[in-house]
């Protein structure tokens, strides 16, 4: 869907009017449907819509007046619009104009996205959503451009994310890393196996032993002059995760295309910044691996060793997510110094899912501020995230009678968390306060519509991370 931002005038030409109707205001409201919609049983309700094709008039319920509600509905209106041959359709701001422009804006890119690659080609017509402000653009127009560049960045995420792991494996990553790279001018480097064990990262080489695609350690960066701040993005790109060796039973691997989740949030985030010229030095590191099974797999039993040095008991080879991230943490802090923030992005675990439910992101670290910070940011962005507590005890949980560490707690609870200690392991005592850890393994990819979000992914993690990186140029 085509969004476009016009100030009002006697000339707008269009097929359609959106019309949103508050709750609140229903009863009182004075417009000449409202006979026929109260007998269409209408009650302004969230996620209602009623499309009158005699007036060619779209109704949209909304019950608060704050992001969700109004891009839950703008995204219901669009896809009433949709169903129609319409070609133009307009829709007038809410008073507070800046607040209702972003969520009508992102409610309709974001509710318009549709996955059809796999789909037999049906032809559609190009339709068009006019947002019309009463006010001057001047300022509006830049928030506007702002909410389009990050919506399409969540869409872009989307497709990576729903592309199946024949057609989306390390290389074609890579592929995808290096157009980002050359559309937006940012400093581009791609490492296969030979550097992998030329520079001891084992962990990260060892999952993606078994599979017929090469692992590749993928390395974006963004450098404007202004940089105020150095921020690194780490993100888990697993195309596609078996279990290994450790099997994942059948219903349980159906839809481990999107263990790439992190990895394709990351790329996406960097080049949305660069689009928004954001003064800050954006890092963005993916590793690209499929986590297999055959006569190469890494096993149960094995004990890798970490690039920082460190071993690793593998007992699980299903927890292979933080085996990869443990290598991209320490090759990020070896190449790339006085950073300010490292975060890291993975649909890590399970009991995450279990533990806050499928919309929320669950977010770990040292520092209690920059988790605060971190909530705040993602919560006014219009994600769902909450913070989880380390704690000493579970830290005991992942120590190994063998190595230094293992890859999976003696413990059945906390397993969000205690993925989380395990990198802390590879987190330098200089950045141990700098870094986050975001498990996205519940809204990465949903196998229902939520709200604006379709079914399959959801693209979680860029809204929330552009808002915090503008944030913390502040900090
Ligand atoms: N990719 C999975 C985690 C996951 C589960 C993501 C469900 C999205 C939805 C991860 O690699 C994994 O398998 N984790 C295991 C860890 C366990 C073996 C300690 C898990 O969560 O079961
Ligand atoms: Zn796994
Ligand atoms: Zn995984």
């Amino acid at each position: 869907m085509n969004v476009s931002l016009i100030q009002n005038s006697d000339k707008l030409k269009y097929d359609i009017e959106i019309i949103l109707m508050f709750k609140k205001e229903f009863e009182k409201s004075s417009c000449k449907e409202k006979k026929l919609l109260k007998e269409l049983n209408f009650k302004a309700q969230d996620e209602e819509v009623v499309f009158l094709p005699e007036s060619k008039k779209i109704f949209i319920g909304c019950e608060e007046n704050n992001y969700e509600s109004l891009a839950i509905a703008m995204s219901a209106a669009v896809k009433k619009f949709q169903t129609t041959q319409f070609k133009t359709a307009y829709i007038k701001l809410c008073k507070e104009e800046e607040q209702s422009l972003k969520a009508f804006t992102q409610g309709a890119i974001l509710g318009s996205y549709t996955f059809t690659k796999y789909k037999k080609e049906e032809k559609k017509v190009e339709q068009e959503l006019i947002l019309v402000a009463s006010n001057e653009l001047k300022e509006l127009s830049a928030l506007f451009n702002e909410a389009v560049i990050v919506a399409n960045s969540v869409n872009k995420t989307r497709d990576f994310v729903n592309t199946t792991p024949d057609d989306f494996y390390p290389k074609i990553m890579a592929k995808e890393a290096k157009k980002i790279a050359k559309v937006n001018e940012l400093e581009y480097a791609v490492y296969g196996d030979k550097y992998l064990k030329k520079n001891k990262m084992m962990s990260m080489y060892s999952v993606g032993r078994a599979s017929r695609h090469e692992s590749k350690l993928i390395h974006l960066t963004y450098k404007p002059k202004d940089a105020k701040k150095k921020v690194v993005l780490i993100g888990k790109g697993l195309t596609y995760d078996s279990g290994g060796l450790s099997l994942k039973p059948s219903d349980f691997m159906v839809t481990m295309k999107s263990d790439k989740s992190g990895g394709c949030a990351v790329l996406n985030i960097i080049e949305a910044a660069s689009q928004l010229k954001l003064p800050i030095e954006i890092h963005a590191i993916v590793g690209a691996v499929e986590n297999m099974i055959g006569g190469d797999a890494f096993k149960p039993d094995d004990v890798l060793k970490a690039k920082n040095g460190k071993t690793i008991e593998v007992r699980n080879t299903d927890a292979e997510g933080r085996l990869v991230l443990a290598d991209c943490l320490c090759y990020a802090q070896d190449e790339i110094q006085d950073i300010d923030y490292i975060f890291d992005y993975a649909t890590l675990t399970g009991a995450s899912v279990v533990g806050v439910g499928e919309y929320t992101t669950s977010i770990m670290g040292n520092s209690q501020m920059l988790k605060c910070h971190a909530v705040q940011s993602a919560i006014n962005a219009g994600e769902y995230a909450t913070s989880l507590p380390f704690n000493r005890f579970l830290r005991k949980t992942i120590k190994s009678e063998i190595a230094d560490v293992c890859n999976i707690a003696n413990t059945r609870y906390g397993g969000a968390i205690t993925a989380g200690l395990f990198l802390d392991h590879f987190v330098y005592e200089q950045n141990k306060d700098k870094w986050l850890h975001f498990d996205i393994a519940g809204p990465a990819y949903v196998e229902k519509a939520w709200g604006y979000n379709p079914h399959g992914a959801s693209g979680a993690g860029v809204r929330m991370s552009i808002e915090l990186l503008k944030d913390l140029i502040q900090h």
